[in-house]
């Protein structure tokens, strides 16, 4: 069987911010903004618009470009930390708003590292069960309603958006398209990338509130450096399982956190600048969107050839990280 990416679809909201306007929040500048991470304007969703209308409008134009019918799902799953509700899942209002009756839905929580973590759980699936032939697989987040907007240590770095990706298993006797991944997560550093309050550990009351505990905590120095030890050890791994050497790879994705952490990535992996794509000074950090954002602009730009060898990697809170390397 053959387990092929036959789609991607990608949304941002309307609205930008920009780093000038970020100037009039907190105390920062565009400078300092640009120099540390690369970013310059950010997507905000709407405050009418939810995790899963941003995923319904990337869905919507993965399924066009994979020509297929939202009844020809089998199973959706959304990456996502800043889902419509604790529950029922996202993906579930998703397949409702879709109209997918024949998709079993869930939603994965991994930080920055969801789709990844996604795409292998999809892929799983379809290679033990061939009646998963069509996985709509999204990554989601309205970051912007957990980001505490006084805190300049994080309010800067954080957009919304949503990317999807259709695998589809033709039934064929060619060769699936994943050929590795790499996964980890290491939850001895819980405390360094988290949202304190707002789950069975820390309910929602009125303290929780004004401890300002239901924003995005962020040790910023310690995260940096393990996501570009995690990147670079889970790139290195699914690289050698395959058997592809770096040179070979036409474009490396790492997830969109900081592009001083995207250049570190791209020069530990030894790989030319221009192989490793980045696109952060348009969205900032988007989580489990940013990679799905990354890959359908590459798709609909034609930046990659069937064939090619496409090296995805990505770090998030947990901590979690890892690689998937496809033939694309
Ligand atoms: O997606 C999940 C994974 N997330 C990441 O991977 C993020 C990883 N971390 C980072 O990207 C970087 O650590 C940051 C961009 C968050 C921070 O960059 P940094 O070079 O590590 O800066 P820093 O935290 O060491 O701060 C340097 C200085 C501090 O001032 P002092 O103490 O030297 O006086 C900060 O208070 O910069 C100050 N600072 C700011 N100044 C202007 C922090 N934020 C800002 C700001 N504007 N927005």
């Amino acid at each position: 069987m053959a387990i092929k990416i036959a789609g991607t679809g990608s949304y941002v909201p309307e609205r930008i911010l920009t780093n000038f306007d970020l100037e009039k929040m907190v105390e920062t500048n565009d400078e300092w903004i640009r120099t540390r991470t690369g970013i310059q304007e950010r997507h905000l969703a709407a405050p009418d618009e939810a995790t899963s209308d941003m995923a319904y409008k990337a869905a919507c134009r993965a399924m066009e470009m994979a020509g297929i019918s939202a009844a020809d799902l089998d199973a959706i799953v959304i990456a996502t930390i800043t889902p419509d509700h604790i529950f029922p899942n996202t993906a579930s209002l998703l397949q409702n708003r879709l109209g997918a009756p024949n998709a079993m839905c869930f939603d994965l929580s991994a930080a920055c590292s969801g789709l990844l973590y996604s795409l292998e759980v999809a892929h799983a699936l379809m290679t033990t069960r061939k009646k998963y032939k069509h996985v709509l697989v999204i990554g989601a987040e309205k970051l912007s309603c957990i980001t505490d907007w006084q805190d300049r240590n994080t309010c800067v770095l954080f957009g919304d958006g949503a990317g999807a990706v259709i695998l589809e298993n033709d039934g064929s006797d060619g060769c699936n398209t994943l050929l590795a991944a790499d996964l980890h997560a290491d939850g001895n550093y819980t405390g360094v990338l988290n949202m304190p309050a707002g789950g069975s550990r820390n309910p929602a009351t009125a303290e929780t509130v004004e401890k300002r505990m239901h924003f995005i905590h962020m040790e910023g120095k310690e995260t940096f450096k393990l996501a570009v030890n995690g990147m670079v050890s889970a790139s290195k791994t699914v690289l050698a399982e395959a058997g592809v050497e770096a040179s070979q790879v036409r474009l490396v994705v790492p997830h969109q956190a900081n592009q001083r952490i995207i250049d570190a990535v791209a020069q530990r992996l030894d790989v030319e600048p221009e192989v490793v794509f980045s696109n952060i000074k348009s969205y900032g950090n988007t989580s489990a969107a940013s990679i799905g954002i990354c890959l359908d602009e590459i798709v609909r730009n034609k930046k990659i050839d069937r064939g090619d060898y496409l090296l995805l990697t990505a770090f998030g809170g947990g901590l979690t990280w890892g690689a998937l390397l496809f033939r694309f």
